[in-house]
């Protein structure tokens, strides 16, 4: 009798809402399709390691609702040289793991990547709250994290125009301006900062002073996290220049990665996990899932870290006009 197809899953990177809902869905299609899993715990540095437990329906029993990832997460030095691949793929063969499935962001391809190109059989799932993977419309974790500054700004906007004050909140987004560009229109911010159109903090002075000028009760600027300009440098020089408001600032920091997954993304975790596993059955492999507006694409790995997610400057310029 043919032996049973073994997938291996696991989490990297930084953690986002709907990790979980793609952890069960990988586990319980593949139970569907009679494979087994084993899940990888720590991300890349359990590999390495060969920290496995075998998984099975029930012990994927309530995370669907669960924000952060039931199989741990790390960002592993080890994994990136020749040295920790070579032992994960040895770790891989000793458990007779025939694929590999990667719940993770942009560092998580790379690393999938490399593990394809020495033969072994992986998918990717873009799981990063950042939504800067090439390759897909949208990343496992976005959406959750856009509600939380949503809630967030705009309990700041209800005291910020209490006081007639200027809030700066600082956003996620070490190399992308997706969340900060996102949550200007959905909370009617009068400027974002991000890291793909450097502005100076003069320039945002006189933005915000036109907004005072204009009779606006209050004034939310945006800044994320790699924008160049630190939120409390860019709060000082606004008072210094007294544009009318007095500043206010707050930093959301990891709030944004944690919380219970919205709808959309327990929805397209599921999807996408469902979608990996019918692949691999399929004998497809060295690819991730990506939205696309057709539904659930397949882009080869080779792509996805070959190219870089761009801001659409468009969204840019839709929250300054808002702002009006
Ligand atoms: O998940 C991506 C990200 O949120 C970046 O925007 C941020 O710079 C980084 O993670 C911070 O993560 P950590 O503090 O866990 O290293």
């Amino acid at each position: 009798m043919a032996e049973k197809f073994t997938i291996g899953v696991l989490t990297s990177g930084g953690d986002a809402p709907g990790m979980n809902a793609a952890i069960r869905a990988v586990v319980r299609t593949a139970l569907a399709n009679n494979m087994d899993v084993i899940g990888v715990m720590h991300g890349y540095e359990g590999l390495v390691n060969g920290e496995f437990r075998a998984m099975g329906a029930r012990d994927v029993g309530g995370i669907l609702q669960r924000g952060g990832t039931v199989l741990l997460t790390s960002r592993s030095k080890r994994f990136m040289e020749p040295a920790g691949q070579r032992d994960a793929i040895r770790r891989m063969n000793e458990a007779g793991m025939d694929a590999l499935i990667v719940i993770g962001g942009e560092g998580s391809m790379n690393g999938a990547y490399a593990l394809s190109q020495q033969g072994i059989k992986v998918i990717g799932i873009p799981g990063s709250i950042d939504n800067d993977i090439w390759g897909t419309n949208i990343a496992v974790g976005t959406d959750t994290a856009m509600n939380t500054i949503m809630e967030a700004v705009d309990k700041l906007r209800d005291t910020a125009s209490s006081h007639q004050r200027a809030f700066l909140i600082e956003t996620m987004g070490r190399n992308s301006g997706y969340l900060a560009v996102m949550a200007a229109i959905v909370c009617g911010a009068e400027v974002a900062l991000i890291p793909e159109m450097p502005i100076t903090a003069d320039e945002v002075a006189a933005t915000v002073e036109e907004a005072y000028k204009r009779g606006k009760t209050h004034a939310i600027i945006i800044n994320a996290e790699g924008s160049g300009i630190g939120t409390m440098e860019l709060a000082q020089r606004i008072d210094d220049l007294d544009v009318g408001f007095k500043t206010r600032m707050t930093i959301l920091g990891h709030i944004q990665r944690g919380g219970s997954p919205t709808a959309y993304d327990r929805l397209l975790a599921s999807r996408m996990g469902v979608k990996a596993v019918e692949a691999l059955a399929e004998g497809k492999h060295g690819v991730m899932t990506g939205l696309k507006s057709k539904g659930i694409d397949f882009i080869p790995l080779a792509d996805v870290i070959g190219n870089k997610r761009k801001v659409n400057m468009e969204y840019l310029h839709m929250a300054k006009v808002l702002a009006r």
